[in-house]
């Protein structure tokens, strides 16, 4: 029986990928819908290659598509806020969800996983780290810790001064992987670990203090899981994302499909590790912070985040100012524990305000 699949996000970096995948193992899926934000013409050529039931662009016809159980799973890969309502809507309709939109479980992870819970649902995550820390584990309740891998970004060896000056163009050369514009500049900034680690707490259920993050520029350890009596199990593999994207639509089975070439350890020859510097990539020890905190905390920090990426990626702050505004909100946010899902939105749409009255300022 072939599964059927809906992509939110469909013309987006993860969505194309995703596409890639699916044609591979055409006699194994069946493509419901497929949605974009604006690119009309990709999403034009993919209806036509693809022939799913419908296809949307835009907001409006999420909430239809992730209602419509005729889905088996639901990709979630569009980018930000907007991914919460349509995972949300799926969950309510017994849907699984292959997550790659992090944002989701960043704003609203307690309630996501406590409605997945309720509504029998799996979330799979999408995102390299999880998706890895997910493959390694047997037996959560003999894990001691997660320790998420990080590749360190286009600035890992540059200065704090050239990341000041940096320009839009140098942040979104990212060494290892090619992404969409926000998540590339959350990575050389590192609140993309940030918001991974937040990610982390949700799905897997540990403490803040439980999940390290270390920096390994090859991007071939993929993360790693630490069992209580000391034993390491990574998931590594060349850096790939329709690895983790076909792992998730697939799960449990696992097929040939798109694989790149064979792994040799001797073509590697090595592998690197070190400590992330918390004083030239602050955001990472915010995002702990914020996570800790919770409540609407982290709500704060991704909205205010979110904005400030927007206003670098137009020209109107520089890099650092990322961290400076979304640091000035967080200290100024007074966080509700336990938020209902009408507070995580009024606070992400008062935060994302606030932030361009900050931005303003900066200009
Ligand atoms: N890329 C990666 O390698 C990677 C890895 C791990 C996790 N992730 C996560 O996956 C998510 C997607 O990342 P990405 O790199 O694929 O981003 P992206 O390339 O920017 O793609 C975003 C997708 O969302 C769609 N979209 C934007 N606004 C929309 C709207 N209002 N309604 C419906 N769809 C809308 C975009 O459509 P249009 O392009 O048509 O506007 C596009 O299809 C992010 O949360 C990111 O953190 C990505």
């Amino acid at each position: 029986m072939k599964r059927k699949i809906s992509i939110i996000g469909s013309t987006g970096s993860i969505g194309t990928q995703a596409l890639e995948v699916i044609e591979k193992l055409q006699d194994k899926f069946e493509i419901i819908a497929l949605a974009g934000g604006h690119n009309k013409e990709l999403l034009a050529k993919q209806a036509e290659k693809f022939k799913p039931k419908y296809t949307c662009l835009g907001e409006e016809g999420l909430e239809k598509i992730c209602s419509d159980k005729e889905n088996d799973i639901i990709l979630v890969a569009c980018s930000g806020k907007i991914g919460l309502k349509p995972t949300f809507t799926a969950i309510r309709n017994g849907i699984d969800i292959a997550l790659a939109n992090k944002e989701t479980l960043v704003m609203a992870g307690d309630i996501v996983m406590a409605e997945a819970k309720k509504y029998g649902v799996q979330i799979i995550p999408v995102d390299s780290e999880h998706c890895a820390i997910h493959q390694c584990i047997k037996d959560i309740n003999q894990v001691e810790k997660l320790i998420i891998t990080a590749s360190g970004g286009p600035f890992l060896k540059k200065s704090i001064e050239d990341m000041k000056n940096a320009t839009v163009e140098q942040a979104l050369a990212h060494p290892r992987w090619n992404m969409g514009k926000k998540i590339t500049v959350d990575s050389a900034t590192l609140m993309n670990k940030g918001l991974e680690i937040i990610e982390a707490h949700h799905l897997f259920g540990f403490d803040y203090d439980k999940i390290d993050v270390v920096i390994h520029p090859q991007s071939i350890v993929h993360s790693a899981i630490e069992y209580k009596d000391g034993s390491v199990i990574a998931q590594i593999g060349l850096p790939s994302m329709h690895i983790p994207i076909q792992y998730a639509i697939t799960y449990p089975e696992r097929f040939e499909g798109i694989k790149s070439k064979s792994f040799s350890f001797s073509e590697i020859a090595r592998l690197d590790f070190e400590k992330p510097d918390f004083e030239k990539f602050p955001t990472l020890k915010l995002a702990y912070d914020m996570g800790k905190l919770g409540g609407t905390a982290t709500v704060c920090l991704n909205a205010a985040n979110e904005e400030a990426v927007f206003a670098f990626l137009d020209g109107k702050i520089k890099l650092y100012d990322i961290y400076k505004i979304t640091k000035k909100m967080c200290d100024e946010h007074k966080v509700i524990q336990n938020p209902t899902i009408d507070e995580i939105f009024a606070v992400d749409k008062e935060v994302r305000q606030l932030t361009k009255c900050l931005v303003g300022q900066h200009q």
